[in-house]
């Protein structure tokens, strides 16, 4: 790994054993991006990559040669304005009105390891020699800006992260309107854009489309990262496919409003912008202060998307999740929800958990309905004090009740909402984000804090750490159940109403930084409404997030499928919850739902005493089965192996970093009749390793990744061990074993 910078060229080439980024220091000062793809050699001059084109109607810098357009160059941190007719990474309206700037280099450092980004989640390394940073200086002398550019390679897979930095170095105050984590200029538009959408309990459905001209572009401006839109987008080569190919992941660390932009020129250049959803956004900059960017996380492979994931999730849970959770195996819980709503007292929840102890399970989670008037969602949000009519001895009573049971306690928090019928409203009627003069608008019944302000962040940190001091908390599920609307801050001037959606998102940060500082060994697990704010800003201080709202197994074989694109198994919530499903209602056999929550953290969302003796049975051995591979399942590399977005039948698996032992997932939705024989590819064996299948029939782990594990439905003929039954919702666990004295 290295960064190199050629002086005479002005060329900087960061590489390591994958991938090579490549810039250079144009005549004009402007920072032209060169290469991002698979290493190459390193040489002293790349300028024959820029393709600087004369071309009719182009506008050219009189400080520049002639040929250099800014609309003809591939950039690192472009703007609108002087010549570039696409979209800019970096807008600034100044004192005299023009929103013009152009940035030319000014200096650069070179460091081992990677800063933090203060106040913002970040990857990070634990030692230096992991990564490499390059620290980029450009200048707008005019406008008296001044412009950062962080750039971090890791040592050993295709990752840079990169951020942006603008500090005000004028005499008077500017306004940033548009300030952009990531531009990245491809020399074609060869590619195929990926992107995960949805919607409340059908999050991260993968959507693809070729780029073609023209712009295309997710974002989200619900305040939160959304169950619409998910801050992740890949471009793949059409051909690539899970095992091949050529494919570039972009990744935003940030939970608040986004935007992810592929816009193609008419000569087939593709530029990415990543970054803050420049829409009702706006930072005011006084002379000699600074606005940092969110992270950017990109991603290159040649080796398909299953490894462009697997590099994802062994970043994000290995450096970006942290805390002592970040590497330990993940208590197998029972959430009370799905099990009582808001019906429950003491009496109830010792019920279910003791039920729970008795099948094996180690944490019991009381969620939405414990503190305040909470008995619906009507009242009491934002009133963090426990029910005592419902538990006489609140919180601390009740966790060491549970703890007697021999379970760890876990309690469900929304710490940035209100209730209008609250005592914390009725104190702070301006405590929420609202337009003085207009009625807010209600979503489920609540309103938003004003998280902008540190006074509400002090206030709810207060009520909030008091249980938590006094009570015996292992485990925190952080809701969000709104999105914002009249983004207003009654705190904050005029002019720097812009900024409330971002101070927000800062604020959230805040509040999680101080608890997670004060109360380290608490297991954080995000949540909002599901899978709203499932995104890499909340894993790095919540290493698990709860998924989707919707608990159907076949539904979830979607959206953990589609999860697994950027995310870690590590940190999908995913539970075993009662049938008819309340989502869907859908009957699905209980091992349907067990054998989907295993990839995932895995729990239950249902009252266990309501299961027959015999379903309580089948989930002791779940919960054993859970205990005995989860090490394997979080913490081995995931593969997707067979879409249920595109068969009727899907397939998954982990393997183990040894490749002695891996656990497929197989699924069907419909049975079928009279079928065909049906195969499933394995992947990431050991070619010359024996594989035991289920203790029965052995293949070498070749045949298994080249002619596959064949599976059949029960009606069409009978081949090997694998023979499925005629029915709807069906699953089947592989458990591969490799074995040394096996002769075939
Ligand atoms: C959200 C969550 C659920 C549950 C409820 C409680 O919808 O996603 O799991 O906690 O809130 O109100």
């Amino acid at each position: 790994m290295f960064i190199n910078y050629h002086e005479r060229t002005r060329t900087f080439h960061l590489q390591n054993d994958k991938i090579s980024y490549i810039m250079c220091v144009l005549k004009t000062g402007t920072l032209a991006q060169l290469y991002f793809g698979k290493k190459i050699h390193d040489r002293e001059d790349f300028s024959h990559l820029l393709e600087g084109a004369v071309r009719s109607h182009s506008a050219f810098p009189q400080d520049g040669e002639y040929g250099y357009s800014p609309e003809h160059i591939k950039q690192e941190y472009p703007s609108f304005g002087t010549g570039d007719f696409r979209q800019g990474a970096v807008e600034i309206m100044q004192e005299n009105g023009s929103r013009l700037c152009r940035f030319k280099y000014s200096s650069h450092s070179i460091s081992a390891g990677k800063p933090s980004l203060p106040g913002l989640p970040a990857v990070y390394t634990e030692s230096d020699d992991e990564a490499m940073t390059l620290s980029i200086i450009l200048e707008d002398p005019a406008c008296g800006a001044e412009l950062t550019l962080l750039y971090t390679i890791f040592e050993d897979e295709g990752i840079i992260a990169r951020s942006a930095k603008i500090t005000n170095r004028s005499g008077s105050a500017m306004q940033l309107t548009r300030a952009m984590s990531l531009c990245l200029d491809l020399p074609d538009s060869n590619y195929e854009w990926i992107q995960f959408s949805g919607s409340w309990a059908r999050e991260r459905h993968p959507l693809s489309r070729r780029l073609d001209t023209g712009i295309i572009q997710i974002e989200s401006l619900r305040g939160h990262s959304s169950h619409q839109q998910n801050p992740f987008v890949i471009l793949k080569r059409p051909n690539t496919d899970e095992s091949a190919g050529e494919a570039i992941g972009f990744s935003f660390v940030y939970s608040g409003n986004f935007r992810i932009s592929a816009q193609v020129d008419p000569y087939r250049v593709t530029r990415i912008l990543a970054g803050i959803n420049p829409t009702w956004f706006s930072w005011k900059l006084d002379t000699g202060e600074s606005f940092q960017t969110p992270e950017a996380v990109m991603v290159y492979t040649n080796g398909g998307l299953n490894k462009l994931s697997q590099i994802y999730h062994k970043l994000y849970r290995e450096r970006l999740a942290r805390g002592p959770w970040r590497d330990r195996e993940r208590p197998i819980l029972i959430n009370n929800w799905e099990a009582t709503y808001f019906d429950f007292n003491e009496e109830k929840l010792l019920k279910i958990a003791s039920k729970a102890k008795e099948c094996g399970v180690e944490l019991f989670v009381l969620d939405d309905g414990w503190f305040g008037a909470r008995r619906n969602d009507d009242a009491g949000l934002g009133d963090w004090v426990p029910a005592y009519e419902l538990l006489p001895d609140g919180i601390a009573g009740l966790s060491r009740k549970v703890e007697d049971l021999g379970m760890k306690f876990g309690l469900w928090i929304e710490p940035e909402m209100v209730n209008p019928d609250s005592d914390l409203y009725r104190a702070h009627p301006d405590w929420c984000l609202h337009v003085p003069g207009r009625k807010p608008s209600l979503s489920r019944n609540q309103l938003v804090l004003d998280f902008s302000r540190p006074e509400v962040v002090d206030h709810i940190h207060g009520m909030l750490a008091k249980i938590l001091r006094e009570s015996k908390v292992s485990y925190i599920k952080w809701d969000m159940n709104r999105s914002i609307t009249e983004c207003y801050s009654e705190a904050l001037p005029a002019d720097r109403q812009g900024e409330v959606y971002h101070r927000y998102i800062l604020g959230v940060y805040d509040l999680y930084e101080r608890l997670i500082q004060e109360f380290p060994d608490i297991l954080f697990e995000s949540c909002a409404g599901g899978g709203a704010r499932f995104d890499p800003g909340m894993l790095y201080y919540a290493p698990q997030a709860w998924t989707s709202d919707d608990t159907d197994a076949m539904e979830r074989v979607k959206i953990q499928y589609g999860t697994s694109f950027c995310y870690p198994v590590s940190c999908m919530g995913s539970h075993v919850s009662a049938v008819p499903n309340h989502q869907v209602a859908r009957i699905t056999p209980l091992k349907t739902r067990a054998d989907v929550a295993f990839f995932g953290t895995f729990g239950y969302e249902l009252d266990l005493n309501r299961l027959s003796e015999e379903e309580q049975e089948q989930v002791k051995e779940y919960t054993r089965f859970m205990k005995e591979y989860r090490r394997l399942i979080q913490y081995g590399t995931f593969y997707r192996l067979r879409s249920p977005f595109k068969h009727n039948e899907s397939a998954w698996m982990v393997v183990s970093d040894d490749k002695k032992e891996a656990l497929v997932g197989f699924y069907r939705t419909l049975s079928r009749v009279n079928y065909h024989f049906s195969r499933i590819k394995i992947q990431g064996l050991d070619p010359d390793m024996c594989y035991r299948v289920n203790d029965g029939e052995a293949y070498y782990g070749d045949e298994l990744m080249s002619t596959g594990l064949i599976v059949s439905d029960g009606t069409s003929g009978k081949t090997g061990d694998n023979i499925l039954p005629p029915s709807d919702f069906f699953s089947q666990l592989f458990m591969l074993r490799a074995e040394d004295d096996i002769n075939l």
